[in-house]
């Protein structure tokens, strides 16, 4: 049903400079794998194996990660460290990775619009790398493909937030439909507290209608000057319908340097076995 999934990878990751100045910031380690691979495990586990990722100049250890490497699988192959890359190496022949170069920093509703070429006239998926979840039972994706089947709309993804960090996120105001599930009557990006529109915040997981591609070309730029996801969101959400779900599971922020090392020891116990 969804195909495909879009990694918008294109961004400077400057919170984390100086780690980031030669590795792109979806390459950081969370333990022992790197940020996009979480997603990707994500997408595999929600039935999707073609990737189409948004790169940017200085991202091609993206590219490289999801390829074999030959001399490195050579050296190991046959040692008690061959087992190390077998779960990369399974990822790898199953999925298809597509690329497209986003040429400037617009905005993710730019970033995806660059991907509409590798996504073509089909419902999507889309994750933001940054944003690591672990869904309780089921991944987060593969939560929303099931209410997918049923609403055939876009969805987003999500969370209650405190109110001193609701400014950092795009804002639903929606009604409850059915427990967790929510149609939007409005979304506004990064509003001031005082103007939230509510406390449920949109998280990097989105199920998105191929129409959005056509409402991204006309949607222009808003907050901080970029063409935001969220306006166009908007402009379907009154023309069509796009429900907000309230995922059920954790997620980190990983795009800041806390919510990456909660991550971090969440993981680490979770790798030790605890
Ligand atoms: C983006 C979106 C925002 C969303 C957030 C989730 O913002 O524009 O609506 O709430 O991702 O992480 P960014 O964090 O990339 O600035």
């Amino acid at each position: 049903m969804i195909k495909k999934c879009l990694f918008p990878a294109a961004g400077y990751g400057t919170r984390f400079l100086p780690a980031t100045k030669a590795i792109p910031k979806e390459m950081l380690p969370v333990v022992n794998k790197p940020l996009i691979q979480y997603g990707v495990e994500e997408a595999i586990e929600a039935g999707i194996y073609t990737m189409a990722v948004i790169t940017g100049r200085g991202k091609r250890a993206i590219e490289d990660h999801f390829d074999i490497s030959y001399e490195l699988e050579h050296q190991i192959k046959g040692t008690s460290k061959e087992y190390l890359l077998t779960d990369i190496r399974e990822l790898v022949n199953k999925c298809t990775f597509t690329y497209t170069r986003q040429k400037e920093m617009k905005g993710l509703g730019h970033a995806v619009l660059t991907g509409e070429p590798l996504i073509g006239n089909e419902p999507f998926a889309v994750v933001l790398a940054d944003d690591l979840c672990e869904g309780e039972n089921h991944g987060v994706l593969k939560q929303m493909i099931e209410l997918y089947k049923k609403y055939r709309c876009s969805i987003v993804a999500v969370m209650e937030v405190e109110k001193e960090n609701i400014h950092k996120y795009g804002v639903v105001e929606a009604k409850e439909l059915e427990k967790d599930v929510f149609v939007v009557s409005n979304m506004v990006e990064k509003p001031r507290a005082e103007e939230a529109p509510s406390n449920l915040a949109v998280i990097g997981r989105y199920i998105l209608t191929p129409d959005i591609f056509e409402i991204l070309k006309n949607t222009k730029p808003g907050k901080n000057g970029e063409i935001q996801l969220t306006d166009a969101l908007m402009t379907q959400a009154k023309t069509n319908m796009v429900i907000a779900y309230k995922f059920k599971g954790k997620r980190f922020d990983c795009g800041s340097v806390e919510g990456f090392v909660e991550a971090t020891n969440y993981f680490y116990n979770k790798f030790l076995g605890k």
